[in-house]
């Protein structure tokens, strides 16, 4: 896959182990914009937004979104936690709701990237 002006590309596989996650694209105020997990050998990216309160950051610290377990993105303000390949809430305050999916593409060489235009 070539790499055109569209794509902004966040890291390479090697850089997440099984159950890690990665957040990108920090603003002023040090939140990222959006998280990549590993879950499964597959990569799923999430736009750093509780459905919760007002789309709330969602870390503990710098690329913390998972549990203890490393089985659920956790929500560390109240305790939320999202099915890591569908963003979908299935305990705490927004149980249903969705995470923001923000496509993750994975090239012949391993580079994981998004497209601009899925952000803007
Ligand atoms: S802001 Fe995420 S659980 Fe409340």
């Amino acid at each position: 896959m070539m790499l055109t002006e569209n794509d902004v590309v966040l890291c390479h596989v090697d850089d997440l182990k099984e159950g890690d996650t990665k957040g990108f694209l920090e603003n002023e105020a040090g939140q990222d914009l959006l998280f990549v997990v590993k879950f499964n050998d597959e990569f799923y990216g999430w736009r750093n937004a509780c459905p919760h309160v007002n789309n709330a950051p969602m870390a503990w610290r710098k690329d913390a979104y998972m549990d203890a377990k490393k089985q659920h993105v956790a929500c560390h303000a109240h305790g939320a936690l999202f099915e890591p390949g569908s963003g979908l809430c299935i305990q705490g305050p927004c149980l249903g709701k969705t995470l923001e999916k923000v496509p993750v593409y994975v090239n012949s060489i391993g580079m994981v990237s998004i497209l601009l235009t899925d952000i803007n």
